[in-house]
């Protein structure tokens, strides 16, 4: 059992592989946090807390003359704003009789085999035999509020999930203002943020900065997850890099408002907490009735970021992606978006299909623009029945045709949005946020429905289970649009506004269950203007997201470096685009193009028909290479091996089989050089005793020296040349 309780020393210890969390009840009943970091044995760590009396940090009442007990310094593992903790806390609490606060001591705990999961909230799975749960039931003795923290520990992978109940067992209601999933306080160290941030069609870049005394805030008010914000941030020390040092890393596997504040406090002590964030957010909480947090995925690594990666990307290929297609080998794919925008018709797609299938691609995706009166992006959501206009017959001859074609058929929707010129929305106005008497922001020209409503959640279910019931629709990409504004339900009343943003996800959480439910071989995409909405709870329901709109294969390896860090390979969506670029202008060679896409789930999005016969044989070139490796892209251990941020003339990435035996390595020349130093790379998690030999050649290299001391690439000269190595343990 990874979870231990010691009654004698009243010690709660969660050990995973390489890592250990410990908490202690301690004479009070306060739950003080002890220790989260490298495994530790036989060990009560609160010798390591010092309690010394500090000015202006109070003392509990009962603690009476011992001023050197104080809540505002003492490390913890959930707090409540307003009793004498003045950091940030996880809890803002209204109570019946209009104080504020909650004074939470220990009541008790339950240890279970498995992983909880989390009502009507996607969460981390466990598969069997692999995960164990702890949860520790904290109450205000007065207002009998209580709070319940959950971890699930996953011994092997080397992950502690988190998330909060908070439960009103008292007699009256109370407000919750701010109800996050986890507070982490790091009382030892000093540490750099990690971060994702970034905008539209340049998502999770990365920024690292050692922490100052503030609080610092990562977070979206914008309803989403954001291309702005990923809810994601590593902790490190000072000197942490890819193989060495401390890394903390804390993922929120929410889609909505977010909100990660990192403290640092009067005595260098480093508080996290994470949650939904606490803009427009308020929720009633009457007797009996309970809130349920969404989760927060931790890892350790003593050994720098290329572990804390691999414990990502595991945990998520695993134990969050579901469905048929989690492990499956997924269809190459074409999409028609760059290669026609709106303007196309049957025979239009038809011949970009053709020409795809005779190149060797296996599904034609159909993107934005086959419903409704959609010839333009100011128009026609919420219509989603075939624009005959387009497609005559409908979608069923064109699928035909394409199946025909020996290819797969898949669609795009943007079921959570309406335009106001639609028939939807002149039937329902009140179906779409807006403020009372207020015109509404307006984004890409359209409206976000009311997903808090049941009627509306229904009405789009049965609009999008009819088109994939009717039609033999194998893929859906599921985008959205826009930011949330002006966040109102006409169904609300007026003291519950505040619930509307996460009632929204909620909803749009369970469309997703019932559609993939329904449609069980249907692989799904996520996509919101690219990577807007890209986070776990998301690839609970499609386990692949588009992952940028930015299709400029030199842009793509920094997002797609700063995606790694928290995401495997298998969750990102990327495809070969035209050159010059749309987003960019770049002109770059087709094979660089491919080797991008390649780190990714790999697909087209062009007209293969405007290909020279010389492009062709690449493309179909690549198709076989992606096919080749497939497994050792998507299942194989991902190494970063440059930090395309340092602004270095090359990049280079790695993929190992689990078992060491076979290796990919990529190198792209992101600005060519006359006269170029030589391209050098250190290979990584080879077996170092063994052969290795590289594909096409007679030529071997032991894995000591391609790790030890290298690889050197030739020098290629021209605009943005790549290499592929592989190599195959002999
Ligand atoms: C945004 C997506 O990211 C694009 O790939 C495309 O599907 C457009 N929306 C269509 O409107």
């Amino acid at each position: 059992m990874s979870i231990r309780y010691d009654e004698s020393q009243k010690l709660l210890t969660l050990d995973t592989k390489r890592s250990t969390y410990q908490m202690l009840v301690d004479q009070y009943g306060f739950l003080q946090h002890l220790y989260y970091g490298r495994k530790v044995e036989k060990a009560n760590m609160s010798y390591m807390t010092g309690n010394y009396d500090r000015g202006f940090s109070g003392n509990p009442y009962e603690a009476k003359e011992n001023r050197s007990f104080s809540l505002d310094t003492l490390p913890q593992e959930y707090t409540s704003f307003g009793v004498g903790d003045f950091r940030i806390n996880g809890l803002s609490v209204v109570n019946g009789d209009g104080s504020y606060g909650a004074d939470f001591r220990y009541v008790g705990h339950r240890i279970e085999q498995g992983k909880y999961s989390i009502p009507n909230m996607p969460s981390v799975y466990d598969n069997g035999g692999e995960a164990d749960t702890l949860i520790i039931t904290l109450m205000d003795h007065v207002t009998r509020l209580q709070v319940r923290l959950y971890y699930g520990v996953f011994e092997e992978k080397d992950i502690i999930t988190r998330a909060a109940e908070i439960v009103n067992v008292g007699s009256l209601p109370v407000k919750l203002e701010k109800a996050a999933s986890m507070c982490l306080d790091m009382p030892f160290g000093q540490w750099d943020l990690v971060h994702f941030h970034g905008r539209h069609c340049m998502e999770r870049q990365v920024e690292r900065a050692p922490l100052i005394h503030s609080i610092q805030t990562i977070a979206s008010k914008r309803g989403m997850t954001s291309h702005h914000h990923n809810p994601f941030i590593i902790l490190c020390d000072h000197e942490a890099n890819e193989d060495h040092g401390d890394c903390y890393g804390m993922m929120f596997m929410y889609s909505g408002n977010h909100k990660t504040e990192i403290e640092v406090d009067q005595l260098e002590n480093v508080r996290v907490v994470m949650g939904i964030h606490d803009a427009q957010f308020m929720w009633n909480l009457n007797p009996h009735e309970s809130f349920h947090t969404p989760e927060v995925i931790m890892t350790y690594s003593a050994n720098g970021f290329t572990t804390l990666s691999h414990n990502y990307h595991t945990i998520i290929r695993h134990n969050v992606c579901r469905g048929k297609y989690k492990l499956a080998s997924r269809p190459i794919l074409i999409n028609n978006w760059e290669a026609t925008y709106f303007d196309f018709n049957s025979e239009k797609l038809l011949h970009i299909a053709r020409q795809a299938a005779e190149l060797g691609v296996e599904m034609f995706v159909l993107d934005d623009g086959w419903f409704g009166a959609r010839n333009s992006d100011n128009e026609g959501l919420g219509d989603w029945y075939v624009n005959e206009q387009k497609l005559p017959g409908g979608l069923t001859p064109l699928i035909k045709e394409i199946n025909n074609m020996g290819m797969k058929f898949g669609i795009w929707i943007e079921p959570e949005m309406v335009n106001e010129n639609s028939n939807l929305y002149r039937a329902h106005p009140d179906w779409a946020f807006s403020a009372p008497n207020r015109h509404p922001m307006m984004g890409r020209n359209q409206l976000v429905l009311d997903f808090s409503r049941q009627d509306v959640q229904d009405y789009i279910y049965d609009a999008i289970a009819k088109l994939l019931a009717e039609n033999n629709i194998e893929y859906v990409k599921w985008d959205m649009n826009r930011s949330l504004a002006d966040v109102y339900s006409y169904q609300m009343p007026r003291e519950r506004q505040g619930e509307v943003s996460h009632r929204y996800v909620l909803g749009v959480y369970k469309l997703m269950q019932r559609l993939t439910e329904r449609f069980p071989n249907v692989l799904f995409e996520g996509c919101s203007g690219g990577g807007g909405r890209f986070d776990p709870a998301i690839l609970y329901y499609s386990p692949q997201i588009w992952c940028s709109d930015d299709t400029d294969p030199i842009e793509r390896i920094k997002i797609q470096y700063g995606t790694s860090f928290g995401y495997p390979v298998s969750t990102m969506g990327a495809h070969v685009s035209a050159s010059p670029n749309h987003q960019t202008g770049r002109t770059t060679p087709l094979n660089t193009r491919g080797v991008v896409a390649m780190s990714g789930t790999f697909g087209y999005e062009l007209d293969p028909n405007k290909l020279s016969e010389e492009e062709k044989n690449e493309v179909r070139r690549q198709i076989a290479t992606f096919k080749k490796y497939y497994w050792l892209i998507q299942d194989g251990l991902y190494y970063r091996l440059t930090n395309p941020e340092r602004g270095s003339y090359y990049d280079a990435w790695q993929f190992v089989a689990q078992d060491g035996s076979e290796v990919l390595l990529n190198m792209v020349m992101n600005s060519p050089q006359p006269n170029a130093a030589q391209i050098h790379v250190r290979l990584k998690g080879l077996d170092p005793d063994a052969l290795y030999q590289m594909d096409g050649e007679d030529r071997v290299f032991s894995g000591s020296a391609l790790m030890y001391g290298g690889y050197t690439f030739p020098l290629v000269n021209g605009d943005y040349p790549s290499m592929q190595v592989h190599l195959v343990r002999i």
